[in-house]
């Protein structure tokens, strides 16, 4: 746990405070910065300065805290310029809807507006208010600005509020901001992309209590969302019904179904560098839903099925594509098979298994699987499912490497 901490040493953070009731929890954020080893510098708004005394979070940080931008005593000691040069990360927690909305709009009427505009430094935003004003589209319109400028959006998590609702908008915990900030800093082979992986199985209504599935545990899903996470990359893990926890520092959404599986992959299309395909599908789904419990009167029934959308597939035939690797499970003539699946769906790489062995694949916890691009193929011998996600990560960052078409 909070392996990602250690890169966080000697780095310099400004963690931006706006007027929220989580401002409290940025007190324990920075403890756990400091503990970290880094060197911290903490900007109040004057609406944040309401929540939280400046005395606590200097006590804390080990630095004056910085409120006004024409401070003569400030400037004197470390100016808003040299205070913005000075940054390797600039964190906003909580970053209230005003927040977001004036830097949207470019606007440097405070300090750490000010902060924002002036310094190179990667910026990071914690939301953290009302579900309602999160959902608001002016609020979301003014998120996407600021995604599309380049800054991150770390959260918001969905939950209990202090104003009695609940919903998206609550603050990311300090554990989770902390651990992305060392993430920020890590250098490895996937470092600073953007990785979706499906996992686990689908399940399929027949009515209200019953349904159709498969027995995928999402074991080597989830192996390859750690994999990334701990080679750099930011993870978002789409997953079915499965008896997993939710790897550290993942962002996991969760589906039931095929059609919310593909409705989740597609959000994703624009932030998302790669796209891994673990997850068995439901290949069919009953053609409608019984709104009541279906009787047992009959010794038959039939049901009617129509097909499931290939969700990898219609990634791959995305305008904005990411690179693209599927699964494919076969008992007999496994390579051909896969090539065949590779050039149907149009992936980059696919990850063959031989599910007529004993003891790989489908729920297992050990896999030996073969790896096939356009022009190669590899095999990796029997391993863990975590040891083989790490060695199919390396593989997918060196392939990446390589331009494609
Ligand atoms: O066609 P087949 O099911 O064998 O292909 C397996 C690969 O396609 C896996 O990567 C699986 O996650 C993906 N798939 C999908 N949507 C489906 C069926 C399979 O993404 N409906």
């Amino acid at each position: 746990m909070f392996q990602s901490l250690s890169t966080l040493a000697n780095k310099r953070i400004i963690l931006g405070l706006t007027g929220g009731i989580a401002a409290y929890k940025s007190a324990e954020l920075t403890r756990l910065f400091k503990k970290a080893g880094a060197e911290v510098r903490v900007v109040l708004t004057p609406a944040a300065a309401e929540f939280i005394t400046p005395l606590t979070l200097q006590a804390l940080s080990g630095n004056p805290v910085h409120q006004h931008i024409l401070d003569p005593a400030a400037e004197a000691g470390m100016g808003h310029i040299e205070l913005a040069k000075w940054a390797d990360l600039i964190l906003i927690a909580p970053a209230s809807a005003d927040f977001i909305a004036r830097m949207a709009a470019g606007m440097g009427n405070d300090l750490l507006t000010t902060l924002c505009l002036a310094s190179e430094a990667p910026i990071a935003i914690a939301p953290a208010m009302n579900q309602a004003m999160w959902h608001d589209t002016r609020t979301q319109s003014n998120v996407k600005q600021l995604e599309s400028l380049g800054m991150q959006l770390w959260g918001p998590g969905a939950g209990d509020q202090a104003c009695g609702d609940s919903g998206l908008g609550r603050m990311l915990e300090p554990e989770q901001l902390a651990e992305l900030s060392g993430a920020m800093f890590s250098s490895g082979a996937l470092s600073g992309l953007r990785v979706c992986i499906t996992a686990g199985p689908t399940r399929e209504a027949i009515d209200p209590v019953r349904y159709i599935s498969n027995h995928s545990s999402g074991k080597m899903g989830y192996a390859l969302a750690e994999a990334a996470i701990e080679a750099g990359a930011r993870v978002t893990l789409i997953s079915g019904p499965v008896n997993l926890n939710s790897p550290e520092r993942v962002c996991r959404i969760t589906v039931t179904n095929a059609q919310q599986m593909l409705d989740a992959a597609l959000a994703q299309m624009g932030r998302c560098d790669v796209f891994i395909a673990a997850a068995a599908v439901a290949d069919y789904r009953p053609a409608s839903v019984a709104e009541q419990k279906i009787k047992k009167s009959d010794d038959t029934m039939t049901l009617t099925l129509v097909k499931n959308p290939d969700i990898v597939a219609t990634v791959a035939s995305h305008p904005q594509r990411p690179f693209t690797v599927g699964f494919a499970a076969e008992t007999e003539r496994m390579l051909e098979h896969a090539r065949a699946k590779l050039e149907r769906k149009t992936l980059d790489m696919i990850i063959a298994n031989d599910v007529a062995q004993q003891g790989i694949g489908f729920n297992s916890d050990d896999n030996a699987v073969t790896v096939v691009t356009r022009n190669s193929e590899q095999s990796l011998p029997l391993a863990s499912k975590s040891q083989l996600a790490r060695t199919l990560v390396t593989l997918i960052a060196q392939h990446l490497a390589i331009p494609r078409h």
